[in-house]
């Protein structure tokens, strides 16, 4: 599904990553996984059009994203849905109008029907239909995370990538979001890439994972691999299970 090689990234003068190669399969949860400064945004960030690569490649479903014609970058932005790491919701719109903003943008439906595949996606994110009417600063944290993954949802995407989805939340609140997040892709079959320092999520719900560490993707793969990899620069967490 996604395939980047080589990729180096840089800002100004400073080099982030220095030779990136890992692939991430259709239908997989994916982790990006690293310490804090280590490049997992700037990472993500390569596949979602909002940090073009020094050198080396992103290939999603087998085109080039960054050599792509406008049209194809076009058609591969709305195959993916982005939930960011501090993605705010508007507040001056409703729950409802949050989740449809990309749809009133990108779709050519109605706004009645828009309305209806907005609540479709805050039912199937685990939000009561009363939610809808209600503003951002009317919501708890789990709650506006739910949000802003239902608007990430609603073009139907066929990749979601998530930057920290439990960052902020309570531990009752974070593995809710882990199973709802297994949940979507079992019932959508999409694929998902997300960011995550959560122990528990990578334990529980990452099929394969890489850690950037010092520039390099010091480990990929699964975590039976991670746990006989002695010398994965996360160490430290899998030893307190
Ligand atoms: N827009 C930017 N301009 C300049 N430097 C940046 C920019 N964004 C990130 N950086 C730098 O790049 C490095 C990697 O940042 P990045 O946000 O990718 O890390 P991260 O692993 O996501 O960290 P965290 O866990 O804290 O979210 C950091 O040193 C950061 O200061
Ligand atoms: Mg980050």
């Amino acid at each position: 599904m996604i395939v980047c090689k080589d990729i180096v990234t840089t800002y100004g003068g400073k080099v982030i990553h220095e030779g990136a190669n890992f692939h991430i399969k259709s239908g997989e949860i994916y982790g990006l996984l690293g310490g804090s400064g280590s490049g997992k945004t700037t990472l993500l960030k390569t596949m979602i059009f909002l940090k073009k690569p020094a050198s080396g490649s992103v290939k999603i479903g087998g085109v080039d994203i960054w050599r792509a014609t406008q049209e194809e970058q076009q058609n591969i932005k709305l195959q993916m849905g982005v939930m960011f790491q501090f993605g705010a919701l508007f507040s001056n719109m409703s729950v409802l109008d949050n989740i449809a903003i990309m749809l009133k943008e990108y779709s050519k439906f109605d706004s009645s029907d828009i309305d209806e595949i907005a609540k479709m996606w805050l039912i199937k994110v685990g939000l009561k239909p009363n939610a809808m009417s209600l503003y951002p600063s009317e919501l708890s944290g789990g709650m506006k995370k739910r949000v802003a993954l239902a608007r990430a949802l609603a073009l139907s995407p066929k990749v979601l990538f998530l930057d920290e989805p439990n960052s902020g939340l309570d531990p009752i609140s974070a593995r809710a979001m882990d199973r709802l997040v297994c949940e979507l892709r079992d019932s959508l079959g999409i694929t998902v890439v997300m960011v995550t320092h959560d122990v528990d999520s990578i334990f529980n719900i990452l099929d394969r994972f890489l850690i950037v560490d010092n520039k390099k993707i010091a480990f990929e793969g699964d975590l039976k691999q991670a746990l006989a990899f002695k010398d994965n620069p996360l160490k430290d967490l899998f030893l307190m299970r």
